[in-house]
């Protein structure tokens, strides 16, 4: 991997944010993956870090940031839970981030107790991640905020009496699971059946899956899975088997109609219905901002999606929290200045949660259109300042 430590002189603006306070160095321990078939999400979160350091040179408190990139590879915990170990015992990290994957965040967690290394999760979403550890708080979202509306507004707006669930079978894709049928099922709706369908590592052929489904003849079809390509894979299999014209609903959090990958999805991907907190098509001026930054920054072709955005206001956060510690960063005093820390994201408006150190956010509910020939997602309700509904209705692990 290139770039895997970048010093960040940030000093300039020191003297006079500090008041003539000594500047200190912040060592920033980031593991995501940047190879590999997940290294696109990689790209998307240093991509968002990135873009915020850039715009916000003042924002640290006159601090040095120094970040020390490791590669988390795979899904799997124990690249990444080496990672953290050398990061937290050999280049002594003041903080740790990035995460995308759940079982990554959940193999450290253990690590960061033992250390006191306060971690600021930028993607991983099962939602009882925190509960692993008292120094998490999590800029991202839990599968929650998605699967749970979602249930209520399949039965009670898109009339889906029954629906059938695939989802990939590891943490977040179980609590999904869980989030939907529990919102669904207390809206009324019957679920028929729950398919597990392979793991996040390779995209499987999802054939098998779907004709069981289509079969089944469920209103609705939900599915998670882990963004990025297995989602374009979705989307071409329900069109390969006519479950459209079928009358079967394809919904889903947002995941599956990722902003990079909408483009790539076949028409039939047009009505589908998801739940998530962003899309880089919102028309608020501060995500029109932040879009026309990312694109002078990395191109016109590309745009930022659910991660990028996590990763932008992830640094937001650490920032925020740096300069709270004067530059002094501990794991109790990073969770007392993030415990009610309040932003205007481009996704809306952010606040972590004091008591469960989870974010509080929109939940949107999206729908994809067709407009000049882009695929595109139009919000056409919104379910205000959503906290995690697993902890909020202490079910199961989030008890
Ligand atoms: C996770 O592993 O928690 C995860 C990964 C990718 C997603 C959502 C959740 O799109």
């Amino acid at each position: 991997m290139k770039f895997q430590r970048v010093l960040l002189g940030l000093i300039a603006a020191s003297v006079m944010a500090m008041g003539g306070a000594q500047a200190a160095k912040v060592k920033i321990g980031v593991v995501l993956p940047y190879s590999g078939g997940a290294a696109q999400f990689g790209e998307q979160i240093d991509r968002g870090m990135n873009l915020f350091i850039q715009q916000h040179k003042g924002a640290f408190g006159g601090h040095e940031i120094e970040l020390i990139k490791r590669d988390s590879k795979r899904p799997g915990g124990d690249i990444a839970k080496n990672a953290v170990q050398e990061l937290i015992t050999r280049e002594k990290v003041d903080l740790l981030t990035g995460f995308v994957f759940s079982p990554n965040a959940m193999a450290s967690a253990p690590l960061i107790n033992q250390g006191k290394v306060p971690m600021v999760i930028m993607n991983a979403g099962t939602a009882w991640i925190p509960s692993l550890s008292p120094y998490i708080a999590r800029v991202s979202f839990t599968m929650w905020h998605a699967g749970y509306p979602l249930g209520g507004y399949a039965m009670n707006k898109l009339g889906c009496k029954t629906a059938a669930i695939g989802y990939t079978n590891y943490p977040p894709g179980k609590d999904s699971r869980n989030a939907f049928t529990t919102g669904f099922e207390k809206a009324g709706g019957k679920v028929l059946e729950a398919i597990p369908m392979g793991g996040p590592r390779q995209v499987p052929d999802f054939t098998p899956f779907f004709q069981r489904v289509k079969n089944a003849k469920p209103d609705c079809f939900y599915i998670f899975v882990p963004a990025g390509n297995h989602a374009v894979a979705v989307v071409k299999t329900y069109a390969n088997l006519g479950m459209k014209g079928a009358g079967i609903k394809l919904i889903g959090p947002g995941d599956i109609t990722q902003d990079t990958k909408l483009q790539d999805m076949p028409k039939e991907a047009e009505g589908m219905i998801t739940v998530h907190h962003y899309s880089a098509d919102y028309k608020t001026p501060v995500n029109m901002a932040f879009v026309k930054a990312w694109k002078a920054a990395y191109g016109a072709d590309t745009t930022p999606d659910f991660m990028g955005v996590a990763g932008y206001d992830g640094m937001a956060a650490i920032a925020h929290a740096i300069t709270a510690q004067g530059g002094s960063v501990s794991a109790e005093g990073t969770m007392k200045a993030l415990s009610g820390w309040s932003y205007d994201s481009p996704r809306g408006k952010i606040t972590i949660d004091p008591e469960t150190r989870d974010i509080i956010q929109d939940s949107n509910v999206h729908k994809i259109v067709s407009k000049g020939g882009r695929m595109m997602v139009e919000v056409i309700d919104t379910i205000p300042q959503v906290k995690d509904p697993c902890k909020a209705n202490g079910i199961g692990k989030c008890k």
